[in-house]
């Protein structure tokens, strides 16, 4: 096994970042809220029970027929050498990248978990037969995505408690529409980071420092579904994609972009370790998902721009600035972070200003998974 040159162990920031040796610390990220940490959310159920889906009634059967043929019912399962073989690359494994690998299992874990409630809740609450069918389709996927991430954290005895983490984390209440943008974003974004990471992995075998990488092409194929299904939802709508909306629209993409963009350069060196330079990843990941995004919405930002460009980097320098701030403490280290956000605040508005490219809506709404 080989890995990229690390220098992350040389970084003063790698050493704030809160580590991971023990459940109760992998409970305590789980928990742990920031800008860019996954969330929890709640909506308002009796708004998701009006969604009428007959605009798209021919698509929306075919998709629930393929949530019923549940091509992934047997994915989910690990193989006998999969511990052995995860211990074993793992024990290898730099310090530095060791714990960003942790990190990344316990966001990924929190992200799966987050689809897994709301969907779970949503699916409670509403009698609306189109809506409650779906969401169990989707909360069965989510809950053995997340089952899955946990058992991999139970090889070093870092399993996260879920229903601890349920009752505990703090949520989010989104509106419809507002569940409808973010979730949409969420999950065709979760389908590209994984499908890239596993063609990189498929082209280079020597780089796959854990075995659940494996599981992520079949996997990556259930969020592209999730997406789909919220995509069927919003062009049934179509007054959620037009007027005052787009703006909206616009606001979240921005947000979903540059969250997983300064996520991601907090911790390089995972990418760096599977040969993918975290900048071209994200820019890789943001031309797929505004291609797939073509289906639903309207506009779409210009990610080649140079002041996005410029704008993604400084975020990164500002969230560095920012840790840096709150190991710092005291009064002090308070103006230092109230003065990062209003910088943060000011760089996002330049670029949410930046024009947009207006696309026509094609007439058949679903893609292909071709990536
Ligand atoms: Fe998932
Ligand atoms: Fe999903």
């Amino acid at each position: 096994m080989s890995h990229a040159p690390m220098t992350l162990d040389d970084d003063p920031l790698a050493h704030l970042m809160a580590r991971v040796e023990s459940a109760a610390d992998a409970q305590a990220k789980a928990l742990h809220d920031t800008v860019i940490a996954p969330r929890f959310y709640t909506t308002d159920y009796a708004a998701m029970d009006q969604i009428n889906v007959e605009p798209v009634r021919a698509e929306w059967n075919a998709m629930m027929a393929e949530y019923e043929g549940d091509n992934n019912h047997d994915h989910f399962q690990r193989d006998a050498g999969f511990a052995a073989e995860a211990k074993q690359q793992v024990a290898q494994l730099p310090p530095a990248l060791r714990q960003e690998f942790l990190d990344f299992l316990i966001g990924s874990l929190t992200s799966e978990f987050s689809g897994c409630i709301l969907y779970n809740e949503v699916r409670k609450h509403v009698t609306n037969p189109d809506i409650k069918k779906l969401m169990t389709f989707m909360a069965r996927d989510e809950s053995r995505h997340a089952g899955f991430i946990n058992q991999s954290l139970r090889d070093f005895d870092l399993g996260v408690d879920l229903g601890q983490l349920k009752r505990t984390k703090r949520y989010t209440f989104f509106k419809p529409k507002f569940i409808f943008y973010a979730t949409y974003l969420s999950e065709k974004i979760g389908y590209a980071r994984y499908i890239t990471i596993y063609r990189q992995l498929q082209r280079h075998p020597d780089k796959r420092f854990h075995p659940i990488f494996k599981w992520f092409e079949r996997w990556c194929n259930d969020e592209f579904r999730h997406g789909e299904s919220f995509a069927l939802i919003m062009r049934a709508n179509p007054k959620l994609l037009r007027g005052h909306n787009l703006w909206w629209i616009r606001f979240f993409i921005l947000a979903v972009y540059a969250t997983m963009y300064v996520r991601d350069h907090q911790r390089p060196g995972m990418h760096q370790a599977m040969g993918l330079a975290p900048t071209e990843f994200d820019y890789t990941v943001f031309r797929i998902t505004s291609d797939i995004a073509k289906q639903v919405f309207p506009v779409e930002i210009d990610t080649d721009h140079p002041v996005f460009r410029r704008g993604m980097t400084r975020l990164v320098d500002i969230n560095n600035h920012m840790t840096l701030a709150r190991a710092q403490g005291g009064v002090a280290g308070k103006l230092r972070q109230g003065w990062c956000a209003v910088q943060a605040a000011a760089v996002f508005a330049r670029v949410y200003c930046l024009p947009v490219k207006s696309q026509r809506l094609p007439a058949h709404v679903r893609v292909q998974p071709t990536w």
